[in-house]
């Protein structure tokens, strides 16, 4: 039985209405934080907001709907959260996607840096005075697959390479995420806001299921169809599992005050890649995320230059 921790605290999970962040949200709710769940889809957001409560023995659970790969989507989401709450306790980013071929959002960005970069920093600059208003509130960001490879400044929005014998832009991604986490922590010091990474572990999700072979790295392609067709489903099905280290960098007394952290599934704070850890890296990462999101950024404090 979780605790109730989280009473009177307001909590917003992207990617919520399915996989590990429905886990997180049904996680967060449990303990007594109001939820607010994000989908790309209202009627899916709705289902998932009614099949929380019903875990949560509270009413507290909100839906709502954007595409958080494009700006103008996370500018939506923004305004309606802050119509309807005047803090903000959680931010879990937790919208992931593992691609196959580049393909490109609305705006033009590369679809998983916008995803697993972009959305991360603007949404957290828009949100920005709603989570200043609350106590102590904390940024939790997602990493995933294998991450700590280099990163690629020629290539960080894919356009060199894609998928290669090692490497794969899922992985690129996801390893700038903790760059532009630190970088983002750093920038938020002093302001009573935490940000932090964590690595969910594996979980059998819509994501695992709809992932061809071909996103995977030329190397790994001979097993995975092994472990995404029999281990994951035998084995990975508990997303609660999944969801643990996102609860607890979202709620858990222990990391309170905490930032610049990276946790793994099993909430373990871990060293920081190098590539991650480099300035070169974390300002290359936080200068483009900055340029790309300048039409929807002109008044925070934060940006400022890498
Ligand atoms: N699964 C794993 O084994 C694993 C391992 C390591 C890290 N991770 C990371 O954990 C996070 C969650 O992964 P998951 O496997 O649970 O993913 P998932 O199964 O694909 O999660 C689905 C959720 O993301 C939402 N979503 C997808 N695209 C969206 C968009 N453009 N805008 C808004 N919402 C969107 C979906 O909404 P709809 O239902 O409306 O489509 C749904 O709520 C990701 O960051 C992933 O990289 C996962």
């Amino acid at each position: 039985m979780a605790s109730n921790d989280m009473n009177g605290k307001v909590a917003l999970v992207t990617g919520s209405t399915g996989g590990i962040g429905m886990e997180t949200a049904r996680g967060l709710a449990k303990r007594g934080a109001s939820v607010i769940v994000v989908g790309l889809d209202h009627q899916q957001a709705r289902q998932a907001a009614h099949d929380i409560r019903g875990s949560a023995g509270h009413d507290r659970v909100d839906a709502l709907a954007a595409d958080v790969t494009g700006l103008d989507g996370l500018q939506r989401l923004a305004s309606e959260v802050a119509g309807r709450y005047d803090t903000l306790d959680v931010l879990v980013n937790n919208v992931g996607m593992n691609l196959p071929d580049r393909a490109l959002t609305t705006d033009g960005v590369e679809k998983m840096f916008a995803a697993h970069v972009l959305a991360p920093f603007t949404l957290t600059h828009l949100l920005l005075p709603l989570l200043e208003r609350a106590p102590a509130a904390r940024v939790v960001n997602l990493t995933g697959g294998i991450p700590g490879g280099p990163i690629e400044h020629d290539n960080l929005l894919g356009e060199r390479r894609f998928i290669g014998w090692t490497f794969t832009h899922y992985n690129h991604t996801k390893t700038m995420t903790m760059a532009m986490t630190l970088r983002l922590a750093e920038k938020l010091r002093g302001s009573g806001v935490t940000a932090n990474v964590v690595y969910p572990g594996h979980g059998y999700t819509p994501m695992n299921r709809s992932t061809p072979i071909r996103a995977f790295p030329i190397l790994y392609r001979p097993i995975a169809p092994l472990v995404l067709k029999v281990v994951a489903p035998l084995f990975l099905s508990d997303l609660t599992r999944s969801a643990r280290s996102s609860v607890y960098a979202a709620s858990s007394p222990e990391p309170e005050g905490v930032t610049g952290a990276y946790f793994d599934d099993k909430c373990r704070r871990k060293p920081w890649p190098a590539s991650a850890l480099d300035p070169a890296n974390q300002a290359a990462v936080w200068d483009l995320c900055v340029r790309l999101s300048a039409g929807t950024l002109q008044t925070t404090g934060l940006r400022g230059d890498g």
